[in-house]
């Protein structure tokens, strides 16, 4: 199979080796701020040919450059994307079924940096509610420290209102809205306290006959991203591309 990679930052660089590893081939990185890639073709806007000669885009880049580039990604192959909360904007939700439809390819949605959402997705009929309450230091939110000196609510509404507020923070909000019962019901809050060094994630789920309760944390290593999902991603290309031997949880 051959990949591609839209964002060549930490997801992107640990699911590139791990392609490599595979076996598989990484067919361009698409990043205007990667100067080097170990000899992987580098481009900084999307190259028809390339596309053209690839099965699966990986998007790790933000959720601006994902709505730019989606058009031109969905044409010609499937897409596994990370910067979920692009899909909060309705109207682009929409047209992004619809040309996947279109062209026959498939948008993967990964359970990235939280566990369930497959679950999620299968209970989705009989949810009845959903909230998910994420814990990050001030400076993963983007906040100015000195203006969070305690643990505070910085934001409690919709999925999609958060999705608006805090783009590159409720990637895991917004995927969990995609999976259950969407983004105007699915209730969001976000906690920055300043003692941690974690991003956590509380998503409890109510519904007729069932009612679940995930917790997941993960030390922050810098930036938005925690230490579990680049291992998660590498996972989830795993499940995306098949080829298993042996033991394999899907
Ligand atoms: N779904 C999830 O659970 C989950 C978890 C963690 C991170 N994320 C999201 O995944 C994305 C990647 O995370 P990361 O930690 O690898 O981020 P990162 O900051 O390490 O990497 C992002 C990369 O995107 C590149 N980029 C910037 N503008 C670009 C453009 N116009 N075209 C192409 N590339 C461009 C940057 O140069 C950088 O290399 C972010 O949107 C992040 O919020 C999602």
């Amino acid at each position: 199979m051959r990949i591609g990679f839209l964002g060549y930052g930490k997801i992107g660089k640990a699911v590139a080796a791990h392609v490599v590893e595979r076996g598989d081939e990484v067919s361009f990185v698409q990043d205007p701020f990667v100067a080097e890639a170990g000899g992987i073709p580098i481009v900084t806007e999307a190259d028809p040919e390339l596309l053209a000669g690839t099965d699966l885009v990986v998007e790790c880049a933000m959720a601006s450059v994902l709505k730019d580039n989606f058009d031109a990604i969905i044409e010609c192959c499937d897409l596994l994307c990370f910067s979920l909360t692009a899909f909060a904007d309705e109207s682009f939700l929409e047209h992004a079924k619809e040309a996947a439809q279109e062209h026959g390819h498939a948008i993967f949605v990964p359970h990235g940096a939280i566990l369930g959402l497959d679950g999620i997705a299968d209970g989705s009929q009989i949810i009845e509610s959903i909230s998910i309450t994420t814990t990050k230091s001030p400076k993963s939110l983007g906040l100015n420290p000195a203006d969070c000196t305690e643990a505070a609510v910085v934001f409690d509404g919709s999925t999609r209102e958060a999705c608006g507020a805090f783009p590159r923070n409720v990637n895991v909000h917004a995927a969990v809205a995609l999976a259950g019962i969407g983004f105007d019901k699915t209730k969001s809050r976000i906690v920055a306290d300043p003692s941690v060094s974690t991003n956590a994630h509380i998503i409890a789920v109510k519904g007729e006959g069932i009612e679940f309760e995930i917790h997941v944390s993960s030390f922050t290593t810098g930036g938005v991203t925690g230490i579990y999902t680049p291992l998660s991603a590498c996972g989830s290309i795993d499940r995306t591309l098949g080829g298993a031997i042996g033991l394999a949880f899907v």
